[in-house]
């Protein structure tokens, strides 16, 4: 018998656009865009233990009579994981929700990766609006659409790209994060304005090493604050819109995490995110400096903004260079013999490759010696 075959041509034209609103005070503005948006949606607004007693009762105060429930679950990246999605799913449909439900995220990254990854998959997908409430949430995880959990194997192993409706980045919420959660959110930002934006270094330039702001100055400066989450957020957009699925140009985006990634698992999760993205964005650009991509004066600002923020530009004695390469030949982006490494033109742009690669190879036995020379 001849085999049937024909085609299902599905050619996905889709616009998920969506609109990101910064300023104070935006629980009005969350319920308005609600009620204009998704009028016949039943809400859900999915948390965590923190953010719920911080600012869950405004938020669905602001409601008024649109019902809302809230689902809560424990604070924490051990949270981030297939089994609390399947309890807040199992949750929902314990209350009843369905297809038209409409999720609101609030919270910092574990909770916009997590709800957002609930409302890619409960009834096959519904919208949802993200209130990013840390300074990393809104420098990097609000804008791309990448929603996901972490498995035993490895963080946001699974997951899904599904856009948000609308996000919402609230500077009151900066208000209530500690030193040391401001100063990560402003590793990413450093990173942002070290691909895309000379002016923007300069403003931040001026915020913490000229003026010496400390973190919590920052947070209560209007337009720093506001400057900080827009150009973050623009600049995160610039580069995911052209590169959705995470081709060449997406790549730009982790200047900084070749090495900051495989320091956080090297340095066994002791120092954070941001902390780690400083360290390799003060180290990369050094590299860079010995490849001809940076000025020692450029080397010397990145690193003077770091410290003037308050973060490590060094590797810590204790861990290991040994224990970093290893995290880094393990990590998804590094190929046998050489790592690949995004550089920055300066400060502000990126050095693009010929036949235009953002990243380009480096021997490993060179970046291994490289290290050993920095500690
Ligand atoms: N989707 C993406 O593209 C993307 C990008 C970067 C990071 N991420 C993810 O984001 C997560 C890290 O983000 P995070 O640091 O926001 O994590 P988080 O959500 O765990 O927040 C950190 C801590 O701050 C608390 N918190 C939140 N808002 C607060 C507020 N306004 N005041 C006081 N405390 C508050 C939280 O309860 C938590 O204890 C990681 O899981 C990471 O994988 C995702
Ligand atoms: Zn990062």
């Amino acid at each position: 018998m001849e085999n049937t075959e024909f085609r299902v041509e599905l050619v996905r034209l889709v616009d998920e656009s969506y609109p990101v609103v910064v300023g104070r005070d935006l629980e009005g503005s969350v319920a308005e865009f609600l009620a204009d948006k998704h009028p016949d949606r039943r809400a859900a607004v999915i948390t965590d233990s923190n953010v719920a007693s911080l600012a869950a009762e405004g938020l669905l105060s602001s409601f008024g009579s649109r019902p809302a429930d809230l689902v809560v679950f424990p604070a924490g990246e051990a949270s981030k994981t297939r089994e609390v999605k399947e309890r807040v799913e199992d949750e929902l449909i314990a209350r009843g929700f369905g297809r038209d439900t409409v999720i609101v995220a609030l919270g910092g990254g574990v909770v916009t990766d997590l709800a957002g990854f609930v409302a890619a998959t409960f009834t096959r997908g519904v919208p949802y609006v993200s209130l990013t409430t840390t300074l990393l949430g809104a420098a990097d995880a609000a804008i791309g659409g990448k929603t996901a959990v972490d498995t035993p194997a490895a963080t946001n192993l699974i997951g899904a790209f599904h856009q948000p409706a609308a996000v919402f980045i609230d500077l009151d919420r900066w208000l209530t994060l500690s030193d040391r959660q401001i100063r990560e959110g402003l590793g990413e930002t450093v990173k942002h304005a070290c691909i895309a934006d000379a002016v923007f270094f300069e403003a931040l330039e001026d915020a913490f090493v000229e003026r010496g702001l400390s973190p919590a100055e920052f947070v209560r400066d209007d337009a720093l604050a506001e400057l900080t989450a827009r150009r973050n957020c623009e600049i995160k957009r610039d580069f995911v819109t052209s590169d959705v699925h995470e081709g060449n140009r997406r790549m730009g985006l982790n200047l900084g995490h070749t090495i900051g990634r495989a320091l956080e698992t090297a340095a066994g999760y002791t120092l954070n995110h941001g902390e780690c993205v400083a360290i390799g964005l003060a180290l990369q650009s050094r590299l860079g400096e010995r490849l001809g991509y940076c000025s020692p004066s450029d080397v010397a600002r990145i690193e003077a903004l770091l410290r003037a923020i308050g973060l490590p530009t060094k590797i810590p004695e204790e861990v290991p260079v040994d224990r970093i390469m290893e995290a880094m030949a393990h990590d998804k982006k590094g190929k046998a013999g050489a790592i690949r490494f995004v550089f920055q033109d300066g400060v502000g742009r990126l050095v693009v490759h010929d036949g235009g690669s953002y990243a380009r190879p480096v021997a490993a036995e060179d970046v291994h010696a490289f290290l050993q020379s920095q500690v």
